[in-house]
């Protein structure tokens, strides 16, 4: 596999004059890609109806010339201001029941007939256009669905869709009602048009409903997104992706990227770390300038999944960004270790936003590769440092990674419906048990929750599972690896009641969790040995062999065979205990990585990495501040 560079670029903002030279410059410093348009909808389609195509064809030709290869972007996450006008409707309602107003981007509901006709009728304009414009190597549609808390809309278009998608899912209100449980306080209905939203009930609305309101919200992504894609696909044989953001769970992205032939996704490591990084302050400060160690690393094992193995970074940031709290510049050395991270995790292209820092709007203080002036920015050294190396660097052979970690993004939904303890997060919780392995040194694919083979694994591990169907836990129990299996695996059915028998009910394994706790920051429970259990906690019984107790000696982690049943939140010390010696058991060489060094094995190299400022030796390597070391595999 060819790997390359690019970046994201605006025609539109800058003068036609520079255009030749931009396009010159890019090529000249090693990128290949060139994204474009994906905000330009005002400037396509001035006023309705009127298309404005030829400063994108100039474009396109200008950049073709230069010999890069254009991604257009639908430019459906901007629609201009007259669109409200024919739309007055077609805004996003925010959970307290607030129109999310114009004047930034995203500022439409899913649910819209008419928004949903707009963007085919704008997608269509530019496939039929563009879809077989030599220049054009790939698409990209809409930009980063969710971002802004854009996915869960209160509007009424998305009440009268919720209810069509409940009247086809369960045909009877009548099975509705008993899905949901809805004897409960006599929330029966009558008939599907008496179901809102679950928003601004008294107290909290029954589980089941806002479940299904996550799931069909997920599904309107889904339908939005496809019609783009059946468009497209009709005029144009280049391949299709979705740029996907980091900590963004509010709609199924294995589901969205089924549709399209490549994952892309937005890297912003010291945005990331000050804004959605479960962290404490010391972290955040000794990572400030680097960002998190394997926040980056979870999505590019995330998005190959998504991607089916094809996978970008479609935005990697180069500088300081302006949307986080506080927005420090990275350390020398940063960008090449992002860019090269990316690489050894799989990725085809990583590509840089933006090219030239905009002197204008919102972005004005988010660092390009170039200074507003044209000056070469610190990040444009590292990007044409990194080309250089790509070209004398082996090729990445895909090789499949020893772990296995199923993420499950309903999981996520059903934590966040009934999270127990304040802010329990199924994605924090999956995140910690990454960091863990990370720690162990090993190199893990991420799996979803459809995976029924498991071939080739020697561990899988399923935490916080809520839902499991019988044929997952068939497969699992099958599989020739060692199986970690919760807290909360199968807690709950698919309509979000608890199964009897108690859970997990898994085949072979006699454990039941018999009563469950959650717990204050401040009550830690310790473990026998070190390490504690913290958030969430269940009281396991049943005959399975305790191979981890809580000081007082009652079970925490119990095994029969090669699964394992993990009864609590354990905290990094606890979960390495109860890791390293699965490892042990799986055959799976572990080591224990200081601080910020991690590594990644591909088929031909060991890449390690060192995200911490200072000199760092470990296993008889020396890492450089910032530093990254390929090693080559025999
Ligand atoms: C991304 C977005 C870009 C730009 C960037 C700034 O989330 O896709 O358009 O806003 O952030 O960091």
């Amino acid at each position: 596999m060819k790997r390359t560079l690019g970046c994201c670029y605006y025609p539109e903002h800058w003068p036609r004059a520079v255009w030749e030279d931009d396009a010159r410059r890019m090529a000249d410093a090693g990128l290949t890609w060139v994204r474009i348009g994906e905000f330009a909808w005002s400037r396509l389609e001035r006023e309705p109806g009127t298309f404005t195509f030829d400063w994108l064809d100039e474009a396109f030709e200008v950049l073709g010339k230069a010999g890069l290869k254009v991604v257009l972007g639908t430019p459906t996450a901007t629609p201009p201001r007259w669109m409200l006008d024919r739309h007055p409707d077609m805004l996003a309602v925010d959970a307290a029941g607030q129109p999310r107003k114009f004047g930034s981007r995203r500022h439409y509901c899913f649910s819209h007939e008419g928004y949903r006709a707009e963007a085919a009728r704008i997608t269509r304009a530019l496939a039929e256009r563009y879809g077989r414009n030599s220049h054009l190597g790939a698409w990209q549609t809409d930009n980063e669905y969710g971002c802004h808390d854009t996915i869960l809309s209160y509007s009424d278009a998305a009440r009268r869709a919720f209810q069509d998608w409940l009247s086809q899912r369960y045909q009877s209100v009548d099975a509705l009602n008993r899905a949901w449980g809805n004897v409960f306080w006599s929330m029966e209905y009558d008939r599907f048009d008496q179901v809102d939203l679950p928003n601004l009930t008294v107290t909290e609305p029954n589980p089941s409903h806002s479940l299904d309101f996550r799931r069909f919200s997920s599904d309107q992504v889904k339908v939005f997104n496809r019609t783009q894609v059946d468009i497209i696909r009709a005029h144009s044989a280049a391949p299709i992706s979705h740029n996907y953001m980091g900590r963004i769970t509010d709609f199924d992205h294995f589901d969205l990227g089924a549709d399209m032939e490549i994952a892309t996704w937005d890297s912003y490591p010291l945005g990331f770390l000050e804004d959605r990084v479960p962290a404490d302050i010391a972290h955040k400060r000794a990572f400030a300038r680097q960002g998190d160690p394997d926040f980056q690393a979870f999505h590019h094992d995330l998005y190959r999944a998504v991607g089916r193995g094809r996978w970008w970074v479609m935005e990697q940031q180069p500088g300081p960004v302006n949307w986080a709290p506080y927005n420090p510049a990275p350390l020398p050395g940063m960008v090449r270790l992002w860019s090269w991270e990316a690489f050894a995790h799989g990725a085809e292209a990583v590509c840089y936003f933006r090219w030239r820092q905009a002197p204008m709007a919102q972005e004005m203080m988010h660092a390009g590769l170039l200074r507003p002036d044209g000056v070469d920015a610190p990040g444009m050294i590292e990007a044409q440092q990194v080309g250089q190396e790509l070209a004398e660097a082996p090729d990445v052979a895909p090789v499949q990674a020893p772990v296995g970690l199923i993420f499950d993004y309903a999981a996520e939904w059903a934590w966040a419906v009934q999270p127990h303890a304040a802010g329990a997060s199924y994605f924090q919780m999956v995140f910690e048990t990454y960091q863990a392995l990370r720690k162990l040194g090993l190199s893990v694919d991420i799996l979803p929750p459809e995976t029924r083979a498991f071939d080739g694994y020697k561990l899988v591990l399923a935490p916080g599972l809520m839902q499991m169907p019988d044929d997952l836990k068939q497969a699992l129990s099958a599989a020739q690896a060692q199986v970690v299996l919760g807290p909360r695996a199968g807690a709950r059915t698919r309509d979000m009641q608890m199964p009897v028998p108690l859970a997990p009910a898994f085949p072979g394994l006699d454990v039941r969790v018999s009563r469950v706790e959650s717990l204050r920051p401040d009550m830690p429970m310790p473990l026998e040995g070190g390490g504690a259990v913290t958030t969430y906690r269940e009281e396991l019984e049943g005959t399975a062999e305790a191979i981890l107790r809580l000081d007082d000696g009652r079970p925490v982690a119990m095994r029969a065979g090669r699964v394992t049943y993990l009864g609590g939140w354990l905290d990094s010390v606890g979960i390495v205990r109860l890791l390293r010696p699965l490892c042990d058991a799986a055959g799976v060489e572990t080591l224990d990585l200081p601080e910020g060094v991690r590594l990644r094995d591909t088929g031909a190299e060991r890449f390690w990495f060192n995200h911490t400022d200072a000199r760092v030796t470990v296993e008889g390597h020396d890492l450089p501040a910032a530093g990254v070391l390929r090693q080559p595999l025999i």
